[in-house]
């Protein structure tokens, strides 16, 4: 095996998670995996050992690349913990920010008359928050965020929040881009600036973000 990132270790996330409402309902969200499949694919191709916690979708495992299939928020966030230490973090996934406070073991009936339901949420831990802040922190450690308005300012609020070295903005809603899409169009954003990259396949955005965080991790830039 050779490649620019032989003897790294690399744990990606991908994927939404679902939260149980009862055994046939939950909350889930619209992200189909392909972004972060798409970054632990090229990983693997420059030669490092990857860790994909997936989320449940149905999407092939890349080449070389070790799966960890989840369903639950709280699931990922163990998973991912397992993995840890590595060199890199990327939490591609859309993972749930609130789940119900507890599942019910029978389906949820409605009553007679009933218009409402309030289902009490409570929060999920943050993975990425978590890793970020760990005694085994990876060298880098990079976020994403899907916004439908004030991306970039949203985006730079959770890079400094959450203690990451580098955050992808995706605007949802974008044609053709983002949640689902084949493509997208992401805005990287560290302490210094920003750059655009796309729009353009998922697999070629994954691409040039991992030249850039080579070259970060090269530089020696934190
Ligand atoms: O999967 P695809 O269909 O290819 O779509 C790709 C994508 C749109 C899902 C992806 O590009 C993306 O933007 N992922 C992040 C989605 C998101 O809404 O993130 P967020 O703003 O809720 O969270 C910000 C960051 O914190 C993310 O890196 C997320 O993984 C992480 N997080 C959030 C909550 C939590 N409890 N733990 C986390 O680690």
């Amino acid at each position: 095996m050779s490649g620019p990132l032989i003897g790294m270790k690399v744990v990606v996330s991908a994927g939404p998670t679902f939260e149980d409402i009862d055994p046939a309902r939950f909350l889930g969200n619209r992200s189909s995996g392909k972004m972060g499949f798409a970054i632990a694919a090229v990983a693997a191709q420059r030669g490092a050992e990857v860790v994909l916690v997936a989320g449940p979708v149905h999407l092939p495992t890349p080449e070389g690349v070790r799966r960890v299939d989840v369903r639950s928020a709280a699931q990922m966030h163990r998973a991912v913990m397992d993995a840890l230490p590595c060199d890199l973090y990327i939490g591609a996934a859309a993972v749930a920010d609130f789940t119900p406070r507890a599942p019910l073991e029978r389906k949820l009936k409605k009553q007679p008359g009933q218009d409402v339901l309030v289902l009490e949420l409570v929060r999920t831990r943050d993975i990425l928050a978590d890793v970020a802040a760990h005694p085994q922190r990876p060298a880098q450690v990079v976020g994403f965020a899907a916004e439908t308005n004030d991306v970039a300012a949203y985006a730079r609020s959770k890079l400094e929040r959450k203690g990451l070295d580098l955050i992808c903005a995706n605007q949802v809603g974008l044609p053709g881009c983002g949640f689902e899409s084949d493509d997208n169009a992401l805005l990287v954003i560290d302490a210094h600036g920003d750059r655009p990259l796309g729009p353009a396949p998922k697999h070629v955005l994954a691409a040039q973000l991992l030249d850039l965080i080579g070259q970060r991790i090269r530089g020696g830039r934190t």
